[in-house]
Protein backbone atom coordinates (compact mmCIF):
# COMPACT_ATOMS: atom_id res chain seq x y z
CA UNK A 1 0.00 0.00 0.00
CA UNK A 2 1.31 3.25 -1.11
CA UNK A 3 0.11 6.36 1.46
CA UNK A 4 1.49 9.82 0.61
CA UNK A 5 2.01 11.32 3.70
CA UNK A 6 1.83 15.08 4.16
CA UNK A 7 3.50 17.46 7.14
CA UNK A 8 3.32 21.11 7.84
CA UNK A 9 2.40 21.57 11.73
CA UNK A 10 5.43 23.83 11.93
CA UNK A 11 7.91 25.23 10.33
CA UNK A 12 8.65 22.53 7.32
CA UNK A 13 6.61 21.46 4.77
CA UNK A 14 6.90 18.10 3.76
CA UNK A 15 5.88 14.83 1.55
CA UNK A 16 7.01 11.73 1.28
CA UNK A 17 5.87 8.25 -0.36
CA UNK A 18 6.06 5.67 1.76
CA UNK A 19 4.93 1.73 1.17
CA UNK A 20 3.42 -0.27 4.05
CA UNK A 21 4.57 2.07 6.52
CA UNK A 22 8.28 1.40 6.09
CA UNK A 23 9.59 1.41 2.89
CA UNK A 24 10.50 4.97 2.33
CA UNK A 25 10.44 6.47 -2.03
CA UNK A 26 10.52 9.42 -1.61
CA UNK A 27 11.08 11.93 1.04
CA UNK A 28 10.84 15.79 0.04
CA UNK A 29 11.32 18.59 3.17
CA UNK A 30 11.17 22.29 2.95
CA UNK A 31 12.96 23.71 5.72
CA UNK A 32 12.02 27.88 6.73
CA UNK A 33 15.10 27.39 8.67
CA UNK A 34 16.80 29.81 6.86
CA UNK A 35 13.72 32.62 6.82
CA UNK A 36 13.63 32.10 11.35
CA UNK A 37 17.31 31.94 12.23
CA UNK A 38 16.76 35.93 11.27
CA UNK A 39 14.41 36.10 14.45
CA UNK A 40 15.48 33.39 16.09
CA UNK A 41 12.19 31.86 16.54
CA UNK A 42 9.33 30.99 14.34
CA UNK A 43 6.43 33.83 13.76
CA UNK A 44 3.31 31.58 12.52
CA UNK A 45 2.08 34.00 9.93
CA UNK A 46 5.55 33.93 7.74
CA UNK A 47 5.12 29.66 8.32
CA UNK A 48 1.88 29.71 7.04
CA UNK A 49 2.77 31.90 3.82
CA UNK A 50 5.95 29.77 3.32
CA UNK A 51 4.10 26.65 3.09
CA UNK A 52 1.09 28.16 0.91
CA UNK A 53 3.79 28.53 -1.21
CA UNK A 54 6.08 25.42 -0.89
CA UNK A 55 3.00 22.91 -0.39
CA UNK A 56 1.92 22.18 -3.96
CA UNK A 57 5.65 21.62 -5.40
CA UNK A 58 7.01 19.86 -2.28
CA UNK A 59 4.16 17.19 -2.86
CA UNK A 60 4.90 17.02 -6.63
CA UNK A 61 8.47 16.30 -6.48
CA UNK A 62 7.64 13.59 -3.70
CA UNK A 63 5.35 12.04 -6.54
CA UNK A 64 8.15 12.26 -9.24
CA UNK A 65 10.84 10.80 -6.84
CA UNK A 66 8.91 7.91 -6.02
CA UNK A 67 8.54 7.70 -9.86
CA UNK A 68 4.46 7.33 -8.89
CA UNK A 69 1.49 9.24 -10.25
CA UNK A 70 -1.74 10.06 -8.66
CA UNK A 71 -3.03 5.97 -10.16
CA UNK A 72 -0.13 4.66 -7.71
CA UNK A 73 -0.71 6.22 -4.51
CA UNK A 74 -3.81 4.32 -2.35
CA UNK A 75 -4.14 6.97 0.50
CA UNK A 76 -3.15 10.40 1.34
CA UNK A 77 -2.07 10.97 5.07
CA UNK A 78 -2.02 14.33 6.31
CA UNK A 79 -1.04 15.96 10.11
CA UNK A 80 -4.54 17.68 11.63
CA UNK A 81 -3.00 18.46 15.02
CA UNK A 82 -1.31 19.58 17.79
CA UNK A 83 0.77 21.80 15.78
CA UNK A 84 0.42 26.12 14.68
CA UNK A 85 -2.88 26.44 13.66
CA UNK A 86 -1.78 28.33 9.86
CA UNK A 87 0.35 25.89 9.00
CA UNK A 88 -1.91 23.15 9.93
CA UNK A 89 -4.95 24.66 7.76
CA UNK A 90 -2.29 24.89 4.75
CA UNK A 91 -1.35 20.88 4.86
CA UNK A 92 -5.02 20.19 5.68
CA UNK A 93 -6.97 21.87 3.22
CA UNK A 94 -4.43 21.09 0.61
CA UNK A 95 -4.87 17.58 1.48
CA UNK A 96 -8.58 17.20 1.54
CA UNK A 97 -8.79 18.85 -2.01
CA UNK A 98 -6.38 16.56 -3.59
CA UNK A 99 -8.54 13.68 -1.70
CA UNK A 100 -11.66 14.96 -3.47
CA UNK A 101 -9.56 15.98 -6.62
CA UNK A 102 -8.28 12.31 -7.07
CA UNK A 103 -10.79 10.60 -5.75
CA UNK A 104 -8.43 8.80 -2.80
CA UNK A 105 -8.99 8.02 0.87
CA UNK A 106 -7.41 11.02 3.69
CA UNK A 107 -6.18 9.82 6.63
CA UNK A 108 -5.69 12.59 9.40
CA UNK A 109 -2.62 11.70 11.55
CA UNK A 110 -2.02 13.04 14.90
CA UNK A 111 1.92 14.32 15.06
CA UNK A 112 3.03 12.85 18.28
CA UNK A 113 1.71 9.51 16.86
CA UNK A 114 3.57 10.20 13.53
CA UNK A 115 6.44 10.93 15.68
CA UNK A 116 6.46 7.40 17.35
CA UNK A 117 5.98 6.01 14.10
CA UNK A 118 9.17 7.35 12.72
CA UNK A 119 10.91 4.60 14.48
CA UNK A 120 9.37 1.85 11.88
CA UNK A 121 10.53 3.81 9.32
CA UNK A 122 13.38 1.83 6.84
CA UNK A 123 12.65 -1.56 9.07
CA UNK A 124 12.73 -1.46 12.43
CA UNK A 125 10.60 -4.44 12.46
CA UNK A 126 12.34 -6.09 15.71
CA UNK A 127 10.76 -3.51 18.26
CA UNK A 128 8.57 -5.34 20.41
CA UNK A 129 5.66 -4.32 22.52
CA UNK A 130 4.82 -3.66 25.35
CA UNK A 131 6.81 -0.15 24.58
CA UNK A 132 7.90 3.00 26.33
CA UNK A 133 8.42 6.27 23.79
CA UNK A 134 9.70 9.31 24.85
CA UNK A 135 8.46 11.82 22.22
CA UNK A 136 10.87 14.74 22.82
CA UNK A 137 9.83 17.85 20.51
CA UNK A 138 9.96 21.42 19.95
CA UNK A 139 6.22 21.52 21.13
CA UNK A 140 5.96 18.61 23.58
CA UNK A 141 7.19 16.28 26.02
CA UNK A 142 5.32 12.71 27.01
CA UNK A 143 5.90 9.13 28.29
CA UNK A 144 3.48 7.15 26.26
CA UNK A 145 3.07 3.42 27.23
CA UNK A 146 1.92 1.55 23.79
CA UNK A 147 0.72 -2.21 24.93
CA UNK A 148 0.14 -2.75 20.95
CA UNK A 149 0.07 -0.84 17.81
CA UNK A 150 -2.68 2.56 18.52
CA UNK A 151 -2.58 1.74 22.03
CA UNK A 152 -1.26 5.29 23.53
CA UNK A 153 -1.35 5.96 26.81
CA UNK A 154 0.33 8.89 28.16
CA UNK A 155 2.05 8.29 31.49
CA UNK A 156 3.84 11.69 31.44
CA UNK A 157 4.16 14.80 30.52
CA UNK A 158 5.78 18.21 30.69
CA UNK A 159 3.86 20.73 32.90
CA UNK A 160 5.53 23.79 31.32
CA UNK A 161 7.64 24.23 28.77
CA UNK A 162 8.83 21.55 26.36
CA UNK A 163 11.97 20.36 25.97
CA UNK A 164 12.70 21.65 22.78
CA UNK A 165 11.78 24.39 23.93
CA UNK A 166 14.14 24.89 26.67
CA UNK A 167 17.08 23.75 23.98
CA UNK A 168 15.63 26.72 21.88
CA UNK A 169 15.70 29.19 24.76
CA UNK A 170 19.04 28.67 26.73
CA UNK A 171 20.73 28.86 22.71
CA UNK A 172 18.84 32.13 22.72
CA UNK A 173 20.45 33.15 26.07
CA UNK A 174 24.08 32.14 24.94
CA UNK A 175 23.71 33.52 21.56
CA UNK A 176 23.66 30.64 19.59
CA UNK A 177 21.93 30.32 16.64
CA UNK A 178 18.10 29.43 16.29
CA UNK A 179 17.18 26.57 15.89
CA UNK A 180 18.94 25.61 19.32
CA UNK A 181 18.88 21.95 19.75
CA UNK A 182 21.58 20.81 17.32
CA UNK A 183 23.66 24.73 18.26
CA UNK A 184 23.56 23.66 21.85
CA UNK A 185 24.62 20.40 20.84
CA UNK A 186 27.56 21.56 18.78
CA UNK A 187 29.12 24.10 21.32
CA UNK A 188 28.29 21.00 23.49
CA UNK A 189 31.18 19.29 22.39
CA UNK A 190 33.81 21.34 22.85
CA UNK A 191 32.50 22.01 26.77
CA UNK A 192 32.43 20.47 29.76
CA UNK A 193 29.85 19.27 31.50
CA UNK A 194 30.56 19.04 34.72
CA UNK A 195 31.34 23.04 34.91
CA UNK A 196 27.39 24.37 36.27
CA UNK A 197 25.10 22.21 38.38
CA UNK A 198 21.38 22.60 37.67
CA UNK A 199 18.98 21.68 39.76
CA UNK A 200 16.16 18.45 38.91
CA UNK A 201 13.25 20.05 38.34
CA UNK A 202 10.32 18.39 41.05
CA UNK A 203 6.95 17.84 40.10
CA UNK A 204 3.61 16.57 41.98
CA UNK A 205 3.12 13.70 39.53
CA UNK A 206 6.55 11.72 39.51
CA UNK A 207 6.98 10.78 35.67
CA UNK A 208 5.99 14.63 34.49
CA UNK A 209 8.65 17.07 33.35
CA UNK A 210 8.98 20.77 34.18
CA UNK A 211 11.74 22.69 32.07
CA UNK A 212 10.87 26.21 33.15
CA UNK A 213 13.03 26.13 36.06
CA UNK A 214 15.84 24.92 34.25
CA UNK A 215 15.92 27.94 31.87
CA UNK A 216 15.88 30.42 34.55
CA UNK A 217 18.43 28.81 36.53
CA UNK A 218 20.62 28.34 33.48
CA UNK A 219 19.80 32.11 33.20
CA UNK A 220 21.00 32.90 36.61
CA UNK A 221 23.88 31.30 36.72
CA UNK A 222 24.68 33.43 33.63
CA UNK A 223 24.28 36.16 34.84
CA UNK A 224 26.27 35.39 38.44
CA UNK A 225 29.06 34.07 35.73
CA UNK A 226 29.31 37.47 34.33
CA UNK A 227 28.88 39.43 37.47
CA UNK A 228 25.93 41.06 36.39
CA UNK A 229 22.48 41.50 38.29
CA UNK A 230 19.39 39.51 37.69
CA UNK A 231 17.92 42.27 36.39
CA UNK A 232 20.35 42.75 33.20
CA UNK A 233 18.20 41.77 30.06
CA UNK A 234 18.68 37.99 28.60
CA UNK A 235 19.18 39.09 25.18
CA UNK A 236 22.32 41.56 26.11
CA UNK A 237 24.32 38.58 28.16
CA UNK A 238 25.66 37.10 24.94
CA UNK A 239 27.84 40.23 24.73
CA UNK A 240 29.20 39.25 28.36
CA UNK A 241 30.16 35.59 27.38
CA UNK A 242 33.23 34.15 26.04
CA UNK A 243 33.47 30.73 23.90
CA UNK A 244 34.41 28.97 26.61
CA UNK A 245 31.73 29.59 29.07
CA UNK A 246 29.30 29.38 26.12
CA UNK A 247 30.52 26.10 25.55
CA UNK A 248 30.69 24.78 29.58
CA UNK A 249 27.09 26.19 29.71
CA UNK A 250 25.78 24.30 26.53
CA UNK A 251 27.48 21.00 27.72
CA UNK A 252 26.18 21.49 31.69
CA UNK A 253 22.69 22.18 30.76
CA UNK A 254 22.79 19.38 27.80
CA UNK A 255 23.81 16.91 30.56
CA UNK A 256 21.25 17.77 33.15
CA UNK A 257 18.35 17.81 30.32
CA UNK A 258 19.23 14.42 29.33
CA UNK A 259 19.94 13.32 32.72
CA UNK A 260 16.26 14.53 33.59
CA UNK A 261 14.83 12.67 30.75
CA UNK A 262 16.81 9.64 31.31
CA UNK A 263 15.65 9.29 35.26
CA UNK A 264 12.30 9.84 34.08
CA UNK A 265 12.17 7.18 32.10
CA UNK A 266 14.02 4.75 34.89
CA UNK A 267 10.89 5.61 36.96
CA UNK A 268 8.46 5.03 34.34
CA UNK A 269 10.42 1.63 33.72
CA UNK A 270 10.41 0.77 37.59
CA UNK A 271 5.76 1.02 37.06
CA UNK A 272 5.86 -0.36 33.85
CA UNK A 273 7.31 -3.58 32.44
CA UNK A 274 8.38 -3.76 28.76
CA UNK A 275 10.32 -4.98 25.90
CA UNK A 276 11.48 -1.80 24.16
CA UNK A 277 12.25 2.00 24.46
CA UNK A 278 11.49 4.45 21.69
CA UNK A 279 12.77 7.63 21.45
CA UNK A 280 10.88 10.42 18.90
CA UNK A 281 10.69 14.21 18.15
CA UNK A 282 13.49 16.39 16.65
CA UNK A 283 15.74 16.23 20.25
CA UNK A 284 15.94 12.87 19.56
CA UNK A 285 18.35 13.72 16.90
CA UNK A 286 20.63 14.34 20.58
CA UNK A 287 24.02 12.59 19.79
CA UNK A 288 24.59 12.73 23.26
CA UNK A 289 21.12 11.22 24.17
CA UNK A 290 21.94 8.56 21.47
CA UNK A 291 25.01 7.99 23.08
CA UNK A 292 23.73 7.61 27.01
CA UNK A 293 20.55 5.84 25.57
CA UNK A 294 22.27 2.86 23.70
CA UNK A 295 19.39 0.46 24.08
CA UNK A 296 16.54 2.40 23.26
CA UNK A 297 15.73 2.20 19.66
CA UNK A 298 15.76 6.17 17.74
CA UNK A 299 14.68 6.96 14.56
CA UNK A 300 17.28 7.48 12.05
CA UNK A 301 18.62 11.11 12.50
CA UNK A 302 16.90 12.25 9.12
CA UNK A 303 13.26 11.24 10.67
CA UNK A 304 13.86 12.78 13.90
CA UNK A 305 12.46 16.01 12.94
CA UNK A 306 8.78 17.10 11.05
CA UNK A 307 8.86 15.03 7.82
CA UNK A 308 5.81 12.63 5.65
CA UNK A 309 7.63 9.78 6.08
CA UNK A 310 6.69 9.81 9.23
CA UNK A 311 2.78 10.66 8.45
CA UNK A 312 2.76 7.80 5.77
CA UNK A 313 4.19 5.35 8.70
CA UNK A 314 1.29 5.86 11.27
CA UNK A 315 -1.57 6.22 8.84
CA UNK A 316 -0.01 2.56 7.16
CA UNK A 317 -0.49 0.73 11.14
CA UNK A 318 -3.71 2.55 12.04
CA UNK A 319 -5.31 1.82 8.41
CA UNK A 320 -4.17 -2.16 9.11
CA UNK A 321 -6.15 -1.63 12.40
CA UNK A 322 -9.15 -0.77 11.07
CA UNK A 323 -9.17 3.19 10.88
CA UNK A 324 -11.85 4.60 8.73
CA UNK A 325 -10.74 7.64 6.33
CA UNK A 326 -12.09 11.15 7.29
CA UNK A 327 -14.88 13.08 4.80
CA UNK A 328 -12.43 15.41 3.20
CA UNK A 329 -15.30 17.74 2.79
CA UNK A 330 -15.68 18.07 6.92
CA UNK A 331 -12.43 17.44 8.33
CA UNK A 332 -11.68 19.67 11.03
CA UNK A 333 -8.45 20.50 12.47
CA UNK A 334 -9.72 21.16 15.84
CA UNK A 335 -12.72 20.16 17.29
CA UNK A 336 -15.47 22.38 17.63
CA UNK A 337 -16.46 24.67 20.28
CA UNK A 338 -19.82 24.05 21.41
CA UNK A 339 -21.53 27.22 22.39
CA UNK A 340 -24.85 26.85 24.39
O1 LIG B 1 9.98 17.40 16.24
P1 LIG B 1 10.43 18.76 15.83
O2 LIG B 1 11.12 18.91 14.50
O3 LIG B 1 9.23 19.77 15.83
C1 LIG B 1 8.18 19.68 16.75
O4 LIG B 1 7.28 18.81 16.56
O5 LIG B 1 8.23 20.47 17.73
O6 LIG B 1 11.39 19.29 17.00
C2 LIG B 1 12.06 20.51 16.91
C3 LIG B 1 12.92 20.68 18.16
C4 LIG B 1 13.54 22.07 18.27
O7 LIG B 1 13.30 22.57 19.57
C5 LIG B 1 15.02 21.80 18.06
O8 LIG B 1 15.86 22.73 18.71
C6 LIG B 1 15.17 20.39 18.61
O9 LIG B 1 14.00 19.73 18.17
N1 LIG B 1 16.37 19.69 18.13
C7 LIG B 1 17.37 19.26 18.93
C8 LIG B 1 18.36 18.69 18.08
N2 LIG B 1 17.92 18.80 16.78
C9 LIG B 1 16.69 19.41 16.84
N3 LIG B 1 17.52 19.31 20.27
C10 LIG B 1 18.65 18.80 20.79
N4 LIG B 1 19.65 18.26 20.05
C11 LIG B 1 19.54 18.18 18.70
N5 LIG B 1 20.54 17.64 17.98
ZN1 LIG C 1 7.36 17.45 15.29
Amino acid sequence: MKILGIESSCDETAASVVEDGTKILSNVVVSQIDIFAEYGGVIPEVAARSHLEAILPVIDKALKDANSTWDDIDAIAVTHAPGLLGSLLIGTLTARTLAILHNKPLYATHHLKSHVYANWLEGSTDISFPILALVISGGHTQILYMKKHNDFKIIGTTTDDAIGECFDKVAKILGLPYPGGPSIAKAAEKGNPEKYKFPHPKTAEPLNFSFSGLKTAVLRAVQKDCGLPISHPSHDLKNHLTEAQINDFAASFQKTAIDILLEKLNLAKEQYEVRSILFAGGVSANSALREKAKDAYFPSPKFSGDNGAMVAAAAYFEIKDGKQPTDPYTLNIYPRIEIN
